[in-house]
């Protein structure tokens, strides 16, 4: 008989096995032990040689098994956030696509995220464009994916978030809700299916309004079917039968023209689509012409360094048009404390990242508290909340 520990290392070892032919050198993992050097200069090269997907997974597994360790301290005092009436203990979130089935929320909870955003989740499962459809860009700190949603669907899911919630100890869970390529719905009622599928047990539900940006669909016709697209989804949230309404947030793309952003703004300041929260924001479609990696020109969303400026923009135009009214999450690029910083003074509330965890691992969450923290005090500032969009209001 195995213990469950011998299991796991036995089930890890098949998987590099099997994707790495032989290689044993993996008795590392086991071993994360949150130390930022072993990480830099073993664990994380070693996962550099596998192919990224390969690498995704990995991460995945060792979350799921808690094979990290917990984070030791308690996060400080100055890193609590209260937002729609929940007690964040700190800003620092994991951002949709990591772990998109689910399964390594009391991991990434446990290594120190403040809350964990699983999802995309699509109604029925889906497979997603076909492989290769991850790159890293070493040189650029950036990432370009295009997954297309691969996704368990809503039954697998609700499952396993339904467990985490149940637990004392838990994650604070946002639930990034997707439609299916191939939607029998429509795409409104894919939306409005994850509501009431997911509002009794998600501490907050995210829609995705990134603009496809179709040619001749611009404009007011644009306007008009966002509005509707808002109001059906709010109607199904208000309608659901639970104790706490979840907040319902809306994810945009970096790549808005400035009118966008101004029809987008008017739209979820009205009463009838007044949403609780705006993510900004997604991958990039446009590629920086100062990227270095041989992959910049791949077919997908940018993420990581390169959108980190873009994004921070992008927070600070919402910030002002919505005259800081509704709360703002921001992600692009945030890999060190002065970049979740930077995000929090634009006007963000809480921040969240993908890229930098996947590039630097589990210790960077640890680094970017303890650096924001840092920067809060030096700066006079007794916490986040106090910091939120000030580089927004002066010039
Ligand atoms: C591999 C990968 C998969 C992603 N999948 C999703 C997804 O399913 N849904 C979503 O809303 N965002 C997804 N994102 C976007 C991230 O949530 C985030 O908005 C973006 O990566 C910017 O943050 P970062 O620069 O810290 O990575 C994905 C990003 C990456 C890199
Ligand atoms: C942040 O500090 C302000 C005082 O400036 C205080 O009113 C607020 O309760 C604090 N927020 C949290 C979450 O501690
Ligand atoms: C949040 O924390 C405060 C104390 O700081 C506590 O009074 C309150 O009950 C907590 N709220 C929730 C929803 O846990
Ligand atoms: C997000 O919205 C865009 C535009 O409507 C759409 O093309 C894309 O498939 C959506 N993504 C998900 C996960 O539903
Ligand atoms: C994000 O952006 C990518 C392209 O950059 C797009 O395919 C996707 O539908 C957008 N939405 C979400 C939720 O990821």
């Amino acid at each position: 008989m195995y213990t469950r520990k011998e299991k796991l290392i036995k089930q890890l070892t098949g998987l590099v096995t099997v994707t790495l032919g032989g290689t044993t050198a993996f008795a590392g993992l086991c071993i994360w032990n949150g130390n930022e050097k072993f990480y830099r200069d073993y664990v994380m090269p070693f996962t550099r040689r596998l192919d990224p997907e390969t690498s995704h997974k990995l991460a995945v597994f060792a979350m799921k098994h808690c094979l990290i360790r917990k984070q030791p301290e308690p996060d400080t005092e100055s890193l609590s956030t209260k937002l729609w009436n929940i007690n964040f203990s700190n800003p620092v979130g994991l951002a949709a696509g990591f772990d998109k089935q689910a399964e390594a929320m009391q991991g990434l909870h446990r290594t120190g995220f403040g809350f964990v955003e699983i999802g995309s989740v699509t109604p029925q499962p889906q497979e997603g464009n076909k492989k290769p459809r991850v790159f890293r860009l070493e040189e650029d700190n950036a990432i370009i994916n295009r997954y297309g949603f691969n996704s368990e669907g809503h039954e697998a899911v609700y499952d396993r978030v339904r467990l985490e919630v149940g637990k004392q100890k838990r994650a604070i869970i946002g639930v990034n809700l997707g439609k299916n390529k191939l939607s029998a719905m429509g795409d409104v009622r894919d939306y409005v299916v994850g509501v009431e599928k997911f509002g009794a047990i998600a501490d907050y539900l995210v829609i995705n309004i990134s603009s496809p940006n179709t040619p001749g669909l611009r404009g007011l016709q644009q306007k008009e079917e966002l509005e509707n697209l808002i109001t059906l989804v709010l109607e199904a949230r208000n309608k659901l039968d639970t104790a706490k309404l979840p907040p319902l947030l809306v994810k945009i793309a970096p790549d808005l023209s400035d009118d966008e952003k101004k029809d987008i703004a008017s739209v979820i300041l009205k009463e009838k689509c007044r949403v609780d929260g705006i993510i900004v924001s997604n991958t990039t479609t446009s590629r920086p012409s100062d990227l270095k990696s041989q992959c910049k020109d791949e077919i997908g969303g940018l993420s990581g360094q390169p959108l980190k400026d873009i994004s921070t923009r992008c927070i600070r135009d919402f910030y002002r048009l919505t005259s800081g009214q509704i709360p703002i999450i921001g992600v692009g690029g945030v890999g060190s404390g002065q970049d979740a910083y930077e995000k929090i003074s634009a006007g963000a509330s809480l921040v969240q990242l993908y890229t930098s965890f996947a590039f630097q691992g589990p210790p960077v969450i640890r680094r970017i508290k303890r650096e924001l923290d840092e920067i809060l005090r030096s700066k006079g500032y007794r916490n986040v909340t106090e910091a939120i969009g000030k580089s927004a209001q002066s010039n």
